[in-house]
């Protein structure tokens, strides 16, 4: 089209309200979740970008399908229709339905990871984290150092450093390796994509070493579309081609439909190793349910495998890349630090730069999200040293290598207008950022403590 706008592929069927507490409703939240954005009611909130998880809206076409969905407990009609989705994309012969990405962790970790053992990934997610230190096993990120540089300009930030990958095999031994990880995109380092070259190259390693690869596919149509755009011989493949070639470049996937799958629930743990499925199969009837629907109904199954075809059609991707870059270039032109270029599915706003002030032991990331909530009813997440902070044994802390605020931005859901203030709140907070304080932790859990932490102002 020759306009300079690109509008949202689709029109308004059905809307929810949204509710406008004030600042004071706001203020009282807040002290009652315990400075804690988890703890608060989501009617609480204005507009959340907590996470693109599971928040977006389905297309008329995916409930439709649900209409048509076939609860059987066992060969479920759904189930197949879901399996052959998923094959056509991935090429993986061993399909497995979870109901969400960290029960696929979950199952993939407890049948390959022993204790002792070394999991690299180009950075983990904090459910990944957890579930590779669930087994006693070291989750060890391996991006590029452009990726742990929030200024750095780079076409492919989310690459894995493939010399300190070998380095890490040659320095533990391959036994100490089970598997290799790359998350597409990759989340906690900025939404960043991993270039196809760089998956081929991580390929050549674990072949050298005969180490399986899994990626972490959650966005993996997003990390596509990245390809497409930056990489030389990509301009003219579809997102679909595109996503073929990078799995086939591994031996498996763990996936969580509630980002790329469009749907609000669900996932997959997918893979080529037919014995080593069996394994895991056996371990998600345990915990999951019957191998044709793990853990979701026959519904589920349908609507996931509708919005994996969704997912990739072009215009509907060129719609999500462009709007999350829209909100980049707005904060960005009014000179709020944020982790460059833009990731697909958040704005990551750089609070060590945002908040030079506070340091990282009073948790800077955790004032600004907070103070977005105040100023506008704007949730985001904190990803920096409550998430990924490391308690020493002598009571200090480790801090997060960035301390940064995520913006996600659900599929879908929001339009321009919802964009436009959220810039108008980031720049309201920016004016007045020399006024804000870092906080204290009151309370945590052992693990994945930022769910729950209470907080108090300092
Ligand atoms: N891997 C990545 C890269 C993720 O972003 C997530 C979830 C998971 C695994 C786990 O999937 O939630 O379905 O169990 N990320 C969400 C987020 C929660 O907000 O980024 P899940």
């Amino acid at each position: 089209m020759p306009y300079r706008t690109i509008i949202e592929p689709f029109r308004i069927h059905t809307v929810q309200a949204i509710d406008l507490p004030t600042l004071p409703q706001r203020r009282e939240a807040i002290e009652r979740a315990g400075y804690n954005l988890f703890g608060l009611h989501a009617d609480e909130v204005i507009i959340d970008l907590l996470t693109d998880s599971g928040t977006g809206a389905m297309s008329s076409r995916q409930w439709a399908g649900m209409m048509v969905g076939d609860e059987s407990y066992a060969g479920s009609r759904s189930y197949f229709r879901f399996r052959d989705v998923i094959q056509d994309i991935t090429g993986f012969s061993e399909v497995i339905p979870t109901h969400q990405g960290r029960a696929a962790e979950k199952i993939l970790f407890t049948t390959v990871v022993t204790e002792g053992q070394v999991v690299p990934n180009n950075t983990h997610f904090d459910t990944t984290r957890a579930n590779v230190e669930y087994q006693n096993a070291e989750a060890r990120d391996l991006v590029i150092a452009e990726g742990r540089d929030p200024a750095a300009e780079h076409p492919f930030k989310g690459n894995m450093d493939v010399e300190a990958l070998i380095d890490l095999v040659e320095d533990v031994g391959r036994d100490k390796v089970p598997v290799v990880m790359v998350t597409v995109t990759n989340n906690s380092g900025g939404g960043q994509p991993v270039s196809m070259a760089n998956l081929r190259a991580v390929r050549d390693v674990c072949d050298t070493y005969d180490i399986p690869l899994f990626l972490d596919a959650c966005r993996f149509a997003e990390n596509a579309w990245f390809i497409k755009q930056r990489e030389k011989g990509y301009a003219d493949r579809t997102p679909k081609e595109i996503a073929q070639e990078m799995f086939s470049l591994a031996d498996g996937a763990t996936m969580s439909a509630k980002k790329d799958g469009l749907s609000n629930i669900g996932g997959f743990l997918a893979m080529n190793d037919e014995a080593l499925a069996q394994e895991c199969r056996n371990l998600l009837i345990l915990t999951e349910g019957f191998p044709t629907y793990g853990g979701l109904a026959g519904y589920d199954l349908e609507a996931i495998a509708q919005g994996l075809t969704e997912v990739l059609q072009e215009e509907y991707l060129q719609y999500r890349i462009r709007s999350t870059a829209y909100l980049a270039d707005k904060v960005g032109a009014a000179g709020v630090p944020i982790v460059r270029p833009p990731g697909g599915h958040a704005v990551y706003l750089d609070a060590k730069e945002f908040l030079p002030h506070i340091p990282a032991h009073q948790y800077p990331a955790q004032s600004l999200a907070v103070e977005l909530y105040l100023e506008g009813g704007v949730r985001g997440v904190e990803i920096g040293s409550v998430m990924f902070g490391k308690p020493q044994a002598d009571g200090s802390e480790l801090p997060a290598p960035m301390e940064l605020v995520r913006l996600a931005v659900p599929r879908r859901t929001y339009t321009q207008s919802h964009i436009d203030y959220v810039g108008e709140v980031v720049i309201a907070v920016a004016e007045r950022s020399d006024d804000m304080r870092g906080y204290r932790i009151l309370e945590q859990a052992p693990w994945l403590r930022h769910f729950t932490a209470t907080f108090e102002p300092l």
